[in-house]
């Protein structure tokens, strides 16, 4: 029931599937060369890496068929959406897509033998993007080769990172979109490593280029030198004069109409919206004009419950995970305690990590505020998580900690009602214009 709902939705969205659906007769057509008589003379060592690079291709492709297409996405976010966090995202929501923090691409080269702390994650974690940041094609290249073993459902570039350390020093993030035909390069070059689809993540634009003729070339020429097949889009330009990123997530205006724009004039393309976002009614509201996919950031993390919480339900329209969240605090208690268990010393999670993403379980509930209170006390001397929820629960009421997920407003369901009133020209008519008009000089030139 649920494959073939899967299936008829996945033709509604066809770029995206197609590239899952040319890496399943990608990965056939590897398997039967694999049997041709000379893979008999490797060696045994070789044999294993291509039996386990095989194991892994599979399991990419099994995954990325099982799942609904990326209709809502939890943003990648430095220091918030790591492990801990995205198995707290998992245990609300089955199908959002998760992504990454972002790891650099210099880092996965320079520290290969140890992976597993930027790499590894929990298989439940599916669907999950890694999202990676640099600016050379070599390091991007080996970058995805050894993010590849690790099956993730798909590989992102991130294209939208104003911070001085990358933007500026880095020469990477939101600064790669002044040069669109190197992203282009850099993309093939991920892709050709790597068995699931890329993507780029950009904003609208930086500094004076933000017009949406420059935004469009940027698509086109990543698109037309990549596989590139999904865009995911921050509706608002980075300012790169010395800005806090925070700032830049706020100052810069958000540019919907842009967003909107993109879908008109790239059909052939999916893109995510992403920016400013804040609830499921918004969300809802943002695919009932046509966005292919909506990614949320800071709400996903800040108040899990009320967004995470509804997707499965209101997004995807399959049962939600019916689960308290005093339910929800058990599962993740018994993560934390397997992660501590298993810890073999080199890398120990503090506790305080462990609790951080917790921190917006209780978003605007009775007793929200004394819980956090208790919360910064019991971490200074609390061991494990058991004794932290211990110390700190009562500070929330039984009816808040066993009640299930109710889909209580429905704010924000009229939003984007009139995006297409003010969407900017269509960016192939803004080409003939200009060939209209070279000819019109050309004309006027023959007539002196
Ligand atoms: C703390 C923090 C860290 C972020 N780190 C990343 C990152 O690593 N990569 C990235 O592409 N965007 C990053 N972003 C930007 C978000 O992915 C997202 O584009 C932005 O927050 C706007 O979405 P929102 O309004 O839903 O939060 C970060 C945002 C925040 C708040």
């Amino acid at each position: 029931m649920l494959k073939s709902c899967v299936y008829t939705r996945f033709a509604s969205l066809t770029p995206l599937h197609s590239n899952i659906h040319n890496n399943h007769q990608r990965v056939c057509f590897h398997l039967l060369s694999e049997r041709l008589p000379q893979s008999r003379k490797l060696s045994s060592h070789a044999r294993k890496v291509k039996a386990t690079k095989h194991k892994n291709q599979l399991e990419s492709v099994k995954h990325a068929e099982r799942y609904h297409p990326p209709w809502f996405s939890v943003a990648p976010m430095m220091e918030f959406t790591d492990n801990h966090y995205r198995t707290l995202a998992r245990i609300i929501s089955k199908h959002s897509w998760l992504y990454t923090e972002m790891v650099v691409a210099e880092t996965l080269v320079h520290q290969q033998d140890n992976l597993d702390r930027f790499l590894a994650f929990p298989s439940e974690q599916h669907p999950i993007v890694l999202q990676i940041g640099g600016s050379n094609l070599d390091n991007l290249s080996k970058a995805a080769e050894l993010a590849n073993r690790y099956s993730y459902d798909e590989i992102n570039l991130n294209c939208g990172c104003p911070s001085g350390r990358v933007a500026g020093h880095g020469c990477f993030g939101v600064r790669l979109m002044l040069d669109p035909k190197f992203v282009g390069q850099a993309m093939s070059a991920i892709a050709a490593k790597c068995d699931v689809p890329v993507s780029v993540k950009c904003r609208i634009g930086l500094d004076d280029h933000d017009s949406y003729n420059e935004l469009c070339e940027f698509i086109y020429t990543v698109a037309s030198h990549s596989p590139t097949k999904h865009f995911i889009i921050h509706a608002r330009k980075a300012l790169l004069n010395g800005i806090s990123p925070a700032d830049n997530r706020k100052i810069p205006p958000l540019k919907y109409e842009y967003y909107f724009g993109l879908l008109r004039d790239f059909p052939e393309l999916q893109f995510t919206l992403n920016g400013g976002i804040t609830s499921i009614g918004q969300v809802n509201a943002a695919r009932k004009q046509g966005a292919h996919g909506v990614m949320l950031g800071r709400a996903a993390y800040h108040n899990p419950w009320s967004t995470l919480g509804c997707v499965d339900s209101s997004v995807y329209g399959e049962p939600g995970v019916g689960l308290s969240r005093r339910q929800v605090l058990e599962q993740y208690q018994q993560y934390c305690d397997s992660v501590m268990g298993n810890n073999n010393g080199s890398y120990k999670p503090s506790l305080r990590l462990m609790v951080k993403p917790l921190l917006g379980l209780f978003h605007s509930e009775p007793g929200n505020g004394l819980w956090k209170r208790k919360a910064d006390t019991a971490l200074r001397h609390c061991e494990t998580i058991e004794a932290f929820l211990e110390e700190t629960l009562d500070a929330i009421p039984n009816d808040v900690l066993n009640s299930t997920i109710s889909r209580k407003s429905s704010c924000g369901e009229d939003d984007f009602a009139d995006v297409h009133s003010s969407l900017p020209f269509p960016y192939r008519i803004r080409e003939q214009e200009m060939t209209q008009s070279l000819t019109v000089n050309f004309k006027s030139l023959e007539d002196i």
